[in-house]
């Protein structure tokens, strides 16, 4: 399977804002073409994560893929679906995140330092990844889990950079 390129919802899209509700895993097939989708919308815009609500499609399933680019054509994302997350200490880091749904823009969040993650594969298997070693890998599973509750980098940044987000939105209309 060959996935296409989908468009991605920018913000301030109403649809990102909105809950995604979890996947039926007796239908798990009629999903195969989105995750395809997906992971051929995320390596084209060289994207680190992208979630379904991303592209209009409000369910629970995100894709991560945080490797270096190397030259080589990545093709083999992780992919979660009906994912639970859950810090592993009290530690909270700031850093700068960027979202493909706020092009050009990056804004600090402070995030759980470590997370792991339980979420079902494509084949609808049960998976649990400790991301305790993996900082960025800890970031990104909490940014896009963000996206299937409808949160969002203009809900999490503060201050200055919570001013850049909505200059960098006027300027869009
Ligand atoms: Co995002």
């Amino acid at each position: 399977m060959v996935g296409k390129l989908l468009p991605i919802l920018e913000y301030p899209n109403a649809t990102l804002m909105r809950p995604s509700v979890p996947v039926d895993m007796g239908s798990l097939d009629q999903f195969q073409e989105l995750i395809e989708d997906m992971i051929y919308t995320m390596y084209y815009h060289e994207g680190v994560g992208l979630a379904a609500p991303q592209v209009g499609q409000r369910y629970r399933i995100f894709i991560i893929d945080q490797r270096p680019i190397n030259g080589n054509q990545k093709t083999d994302p992780w992919v979660f679906i009906n994912p639970k997350i859950e810090p592993v200490n009290d530690n909270r880091v700031l850093r700068p995140e960027g979202c493909l749904s706020f092009p050009g823009l990056l804004a600090e969040v402070a995030r759980a330092e470590f997370v792991k993650v339980t979420a079902l594969n494509r084949k609808g298997e049960e998976f649990t990844m400790d991301a305790s070693h993996h900082h960025l890998f800890s970031v990104a599973l909490q940014h896009e889990y963000d996206h299937l509750e409808g949160t969002l980098l203009s809900d999490l940044a503060k201050g200055k950079d919570r001013l850049a987000i909505k200059k960098w939105a006027a300027s869009k209309s």
